[in-house]
């Protein structure tokens, strides 16, 4: 039997399957375990289930000897130093697939909401701002007909493409247009592409020049693609018409944030992946990792 230390109440029932196997602890919360917990916990552990806000790093990985699996939950895996564990042997596993249209479900939900300025005619009718219909009242984007820029063709990137085709849009992609000139066409571009060193402040301030006036930008990846100073500085400049984010750097922002006062800017916690199916179905996918990999095998969706 291992010991695996879960940093977080997951959703679903996969978790008992694990413990049937193993002696599962869960940090109770609220929240993440403080560093120095998390830390004490991971002495004896064989295996760890993570959640993205856990920095998983070359201090954590040395101060866990025991340990041989890390299940991340989650498709990305930005939060853990994948040269630490491959040294060390550590097998790593995501949650792919699973939360794929559901994260593309929210981005194509925050592209209309931007569009069509949901978020701020909402918040004008429960103040009460709400006159009369009005001929030039909340003009917005036509969605149909646009091109839609997707940087990132993976498996979320094609996801939102399938819904573009719906609304008639013309889809450019990084693996056939270069990104310049992605950018130069767009009317709305999204991001699909994981944060790595390479793409960290892709989306910078040159970037977004590049972007029409009329565009918007959506990320629904990571925060840290984007330059968020250079991106409010062309919100605030007009330079391109507004953005919405469901991820941020750091998230969430610090109080004070000149981001949270952004013009034509919605900001989203991170949310997703947050279905109850996909949730669900993210644990069993975690539970499958440690399982396997607890257990010798490889691990079903193995990233080292
Ligand atoms: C992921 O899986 O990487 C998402 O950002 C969280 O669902």
């Amino acid at each position: 039997m291992a010991r695996i230390y879960v940093t977080r109440e997951i959703v679903g029932e996969a978790l008992s399957c694990l413990r049937a196997l193993h002696e599962v602890e869960v940090w109770p919360g609220p929240g993440s375990p403080p560093r120095a917990a998390l830390l004490a916990a991971v002495a004896d552990a064989d295996g760890l289930l993570a959640v993205l806000t856990e920095r998983i790093d070359a201090e954590l990985i040395e101060a866990a000897p025991r340990l041989r699996a890390i299940a991340n939950y989650g498709v990305g895996y930005d939060n853990i130093d994948i040269e630490a564990a491959r040294a060390r042997g550590i097998a790593v596993g995501n949650t792919p697939d699973v939360l794929t249209e559901a994260t593309a479900d929210l981005a194509f939900a925050l592209l209309l909401a931007c569009a069509r300025h949901l978020v701020e005619a909402r918040a004008a009718v429960a103040a009460g701002h709400w006159g009369t219909w009005e001929p030039a009242g909340w003009l917005g984007l036509d969605v149909h007909g646009a091109t839609l820029g997707i940087v990132g063709l993976g498996r979320i990137g094609r996801a939102v493409a399938r819904r573009a085709a719906g609304f008639a849009m013309t889809v450019l992609a990084t693996r056939a247009t270069p990104l310049d000139e992605l950018l130069e066409r767009s009317d709305f571009v999204s991001l699909h592409c994981p944060l790595t060193p390479q793409t960290r402040h892709l989306i910078d301030a040159s970037a977004l020049a590049r972007m029409k006036p009329t565009a918007i930008l959506v990320n629904t990846a990571r925060g840290g693609i984007v330059d968020q100073a250079a991106l409010v500085e062309a919100l605030w400049a007009g330079r391109i018409a507004g953005a919405a984010l469901d991820v941020t750097d750091p998230e969430p922002p610090r109080p004070g944030d000149p981001l949270l006062a952004a013009p034509n800017l919605i900001v989203l916690p991170h949310i997703g992946s947050a279905t109850r199916t996909a949730r669900a179905e993210m644990t069993a996918v975690a539970v499958e990792n440690l399982i396997a990999a607890l257990d010798g095998r490889p691990m079903p969706h193995a990233v080292v």
